[in-house]
């Protein structure tokens, strides 16, 4: 089965997708995206992904040019059209085509993508044994709650990682941990969990809130708050929560082993947990 690609409401093999050199999206990185995947060929959290995708398109003033209920129209469509045992949906809504100027009319018509392509999950025993992540400066704006295609700092983030021979990048902004480059940070210290409130410094991950929500079933206690970056890694456990990684124990940061080097009780509590959520 051939990846599929969905332009401005048609659905089309992903090698004839284009868009126009003029587009927002390419001129100015001016458009929001969401990344959903499936578990047997059902997207998970559809509705908190397009909910978020309606909070970041209105905060950046882009014409929604879906419902909720088209979306995933669209969504399910896709999923069947490509047909892989294990899906990763691709949405992005940029401002639309326009000659570069940074002012933007209000009656541009937005440009919609979607691709629906194979998603392989992390393999099993990177997520038994951990992985190890590595601190960098957040240099992000001031928005990150805004799931924008501008992503410049965490490309570069990601890039540092991957040049250390790390899985992630730690976004540290004036001492205190935001989040990862690609995930959510949560730390485990004295058996609570702690993770940074949600807000303009981080992403509020969908894995995030249903993780948090796992832990709160569990009993734990739980603090919305901004770790230090001495108490990440001074902590019991520290793991990352994301679409791409569901939950996944940190080791290692910045070289230094974390408590035992192990993933630790808790972190693989509430995986079980996300797997048992997941199907
Ligand atoms: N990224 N924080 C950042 C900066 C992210 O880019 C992501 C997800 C998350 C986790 O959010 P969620 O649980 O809703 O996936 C947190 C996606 C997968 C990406 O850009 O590929």
């Amino acid at each position: 089965m051939p990846d599929v690609a969905f332009v401005n409401g048609m659905f089309v093999p992903l090698a004839e997708a284009k868009v126009s050199i003029e587009d927002r999206g390419f001129q100015f990185g001016d458009g929001a995206y969401e990344v959903i995947r499936t578990y047997k060929g059902h997207p998970f959290a559809l509705d908190a992904h397009l909910a978020r995708l309606e909070r970041s398109a209105t905060a950046l003033d882009l014409t929604q040019p879906h419902s909720r209920t088209e979306w995933t129209r669209h969504v399910l469509e896709g999923i069947k059209r490509a047909a892989y045992p294990e899906a990763k949906i691709y949405i992005q809504l940029t401002r639309g085509v326009a000659p570069r100027e940074h002012t933007y009319s209000a009656e541009l018509a937005p440009t919609v993508v979607m691709t629906v392509r194979e998603f392989h999950s992390l393999d099993r025993s990177v997520q038994a044994a951990g992985v190890e992540a590595m601190t960098t400066e957040d240099i992000r704006w001031g928005r990150c709650d805004i799931k924008s295609v501008n992503l410049l700092a965490n490309v570069l983030a990601r890039q540092q990682a991957k040049q250390a021979r790390v899985f992630e990048a730690i976004l540290v902004k004036e001492g205190l941990v935001t989040e990862g480059a690609v995930s959510n940070v949560m730390v485990v210290r004295g058996g609570a969990v702690m993770t940074a409130p949600e807000g303009p410094r981080i992403l509020s991950g969908v894995t995030r809130a249903v993780v948090l929500e796992l832990a709160r079933n569990e009993g734990l206690p739980i603090q919305e708050r901004f770790i230090s970056e001495a108490e990440l890694c001074g902590a019991d456990e520290v793991f990352l929560t994301g679409t791409t990684v569901e939950v996944l124990a940190v080791v290692r940061v910045d070289g230094k082993v974390i408590k035992d080097g192990l993933p630790g009780p808790i972190t693989r509590r509430l995986a079980e947990g996300f797997m048992r959520l997941v199907g």
